[in-house]
């Protein structure tokens, strides 16, 4: 495997993992949960996915993407509406981390709001990454030839993943270690 496709499957994992963290807090706003949500993960998990998912996967994917429909794949009309769903998932993260900034700094913001752009934010994600990883990373292996990767390679400069890789901020490495403790729970 290439290692662009490489890193983006694993993009697809790390995300996966992030917006399980993300939903976890999300559902201790129900009456009935046993913890309060942490406004601090959930804020540091948005801006990972701002400063990395949303600037480097999706863009990385569009080139990709534009290269398979110059090739005129059959799954050319799916590769469109995923390409025009990036530029939404983009524009609901920033939606979603404004409404979660204004109210862990007190700005009245009625938590059935919170809640439900939040779910349909993480389901919005889950939905378009799966879609990704049944019909189309297959086509990346069966349709690239070594010259087709080189000149991707020329267009997608590989970034390192602030978070799961060598996380560079105090706040990443936090969720980082949150994130390992949650599957560890789930293991147990
Ligand atoms: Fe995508
Ligand atoms: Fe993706």
């Amino acid at each position: 495997m290439h290692p662009i496709q490489r890193q983006l499957h694993s993009d697809h994992h790390h995300l996966l993992l992030v917006l399980n963290c993300l939903s976890k807090e999300i559902d201790c706003f129900d009456f009935d949960a046993r913890q309060d949500p942490d406004m601090e993960v959930i804020l540091n998990a948005l801006d990972y996915v701002r400063e990395y998912p949303d600037k480097w996967h999706h863009p990385a994917e569009d080139i990709i993407f534009n290269q398979l429909l110059a090739k005129k794949v059959k799954e050319s009309n799916l590769i469109k509406k995923l390409e025009e769903e990036h530029g939404k998932i983009i524009q609901e993260t920033e939606k979603v981390t404004r409404l979660f900034r204004a109210a862990a700094d007190d700005c009245i913001v009625p938590t059935n709001e919170l809640v439900d752009s939040a779910r349909q934010y993480i389901s919005l994600q889950r939905v378009h990454l799966e879609k990704e990883n049944e019909f189309i990373y297959p086509l990346m292996d069966k349709l690239f030839s070594p010259d087709e990767w080189k000149e991707i390679e020329n267009k997608v400069k590989i970034q390192n993943d602030p978070l799961f890789n060598k996380p560079s901020k105090r706040e990443f490495t936090q969720l980082y270690n949150h994130i390992l403790e949650l599957e560890k729970e789930k293991e147990n």
